[in-house]
């Protein structure tokens, strides 16, 4: 059973049902773009306790694979208790949900290195925490994704408003950010991080990628890294999924600080399910992050992760908002060598809402980049009512 059913949960769907899985998709909406390839599917409150225990219980799934953050945490850890699969484990999942328990658990026992950063529970609060970080810093609700809520504040006169942008954009009720120190990072990369039931961590090649307005843009794969650099991030890639637990793959993000070559990593985040700038491991790897998860939450063999060679993706966003939804260029990106389209098929577009990506491969990391985004620049995403 899939606990949301965006893009990613669609392709865990269809590697599920490769593998000969039935397969439920639960969001909040019809249509949603994993529900059109499962084999059943179910409209819930994803944070409503009452109505996700519910629903689980009356499917009885052998595994729940939560696909999104929002999740009413507390009713998978009972779902968890009464003998039901929870992936990575249900305390993974409340861990991560939130930027406050993850942040304080990796740069706390873990001792992983981080940006500087404070929490504040009110505009004053909040004011005196940044005094010590220095000018810029970038403030987050705890309990947020996709970047909503988060504001880069320069200076004193920006806190104010950077207190209201964070409670508007919170999930939830909790007034609480997390205040940053600014980084001003080379690269950032996501790590996917392969944990298995039994059996070694794996990592895929990494993967280097581009945010706006809080959400990536484009990915690219391998990423280029020094070994020193790898390394460091491998080690604090194990050490935290090793300390989440359970088996799955996990999207670990970090920052690449400093001069090239002397870059200092610096853990960001992660996500304990499938990574959204990993939708480029389609064409970039033997087995996608989405086969791996599968793989490894069945507990199935994973010979092997290696690169086919340099890989892009690109995202295709809508224009316009509207449930009468047009693509136009596909045939113009098709085109284009070495390159694939996913249109993921959502019921409702609004504007620059995520409704496809393009996907490339190269010759070298430039080629593979500029067809990703020859491809996308080509699509154009129209919608009316
Ligand atoms: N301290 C920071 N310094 C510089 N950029 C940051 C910092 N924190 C976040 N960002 C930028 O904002 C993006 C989203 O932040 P992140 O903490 O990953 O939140 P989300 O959960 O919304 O993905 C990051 O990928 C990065 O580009
Ligand atoms: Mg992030």
């Amino acid at each position: 059973m899939l606990l949301g059913s965006g893009e990613l949960g669609k392709e865990v769907a269809i590697a599920a049902q490769r593998l000969g899985c039935r397969v439920i998709a639960v969001d909040r909406y019809p249509g949603a773009p994993a529900m059109q390839v499962a084999d059943e599917s179910e409209v819930v409150a994803m944070a409503d306790p009452e109505a996700l225990k519910a629903a689980v219980r009356r499917h009885q799934p052998d595994l729940v694979i939560p696909e999104i953050e929002a999740l009413a945490v507390d009713a998978l850890a009972e779902l968890e208790a009464e003998g039901i699969t929870i992936i990575p484990t249900a305390r993974a999942t409340a861990v991560t949900m939130n930027r406050d328990r993850i942040r304080d658990l990796a740069a706390g026992p873990l001792g992983l290195r981080t940006a500087r950063f404070a929490y504040a529970e009110s505009a004053a609060e909040l004011a005196a925490a940044t005094a010590p970080l220095g000018w810029p810093v970038v403030v987050k609700p705890v309990m947020s994704s996709s970047g909503k809520g988060q504001s880069l504040v320069q200076g004193p006169e920006q806190i104010a408003a950077a207190w209201e942008a964070a409670l508007a954009g919170a999930r939830g009720a909790g007034a609480r950010v997390i205040v940053e120190e600014f980084l001003r990072f080379e690269l950032e990369i996501t790590l996917l991080t392969v944990k298995q039931w039994d059996g070694p961590t794996l990592f895929c090649p990494p993967i280097g990628h581009i945010q706006e307005r809080g959400d990536y843009q484009c990915s690219w794969q391998p990423a280029v890294l020094g070994t020193e650099q790898l390394q460091a991030a491998q080690a604090m890639a194990r050490s935290v999924t090793d300390e989440l637990g359970g088996a799955g793959l996990f999207g670990v993000e970090f920052f690449l600080c400093g001069s090239p070559g002397q870059e200092e990593v610096v853990f960001s985040e992660l996500s304990p399910r499938p990574h959204d700038t990993g939708l480029v491991t389609l064409m970039g790897q033997n087995l996608s992050e989405f086969e791996l998860h599968l793989r490894a939450v069945l507990g199935l063999p994973i010979p092997e992760i290696r690169s086919l060679g340099p890989a892009a993706s690109r995202v295709i966003l809508a224009a316009a908002a509207g449930s009468i939804v047009a693509y136009d260029g596909v045939a113009a990106a098709l085109a284009i060598p070495e390159t694939q389209v996913l249109l993921f098929g959502k019921p409702e577009a609004r504007p620059l809402r995520r409704m496809g990506v393009a996907l490339a491969r190269g010759d070298n990391e430039l080629q593979a980049r500029q067809r990703a985004d020859a491809a996308a620049s080509r699509i154009r995403v129209s919608a009316s009512r």
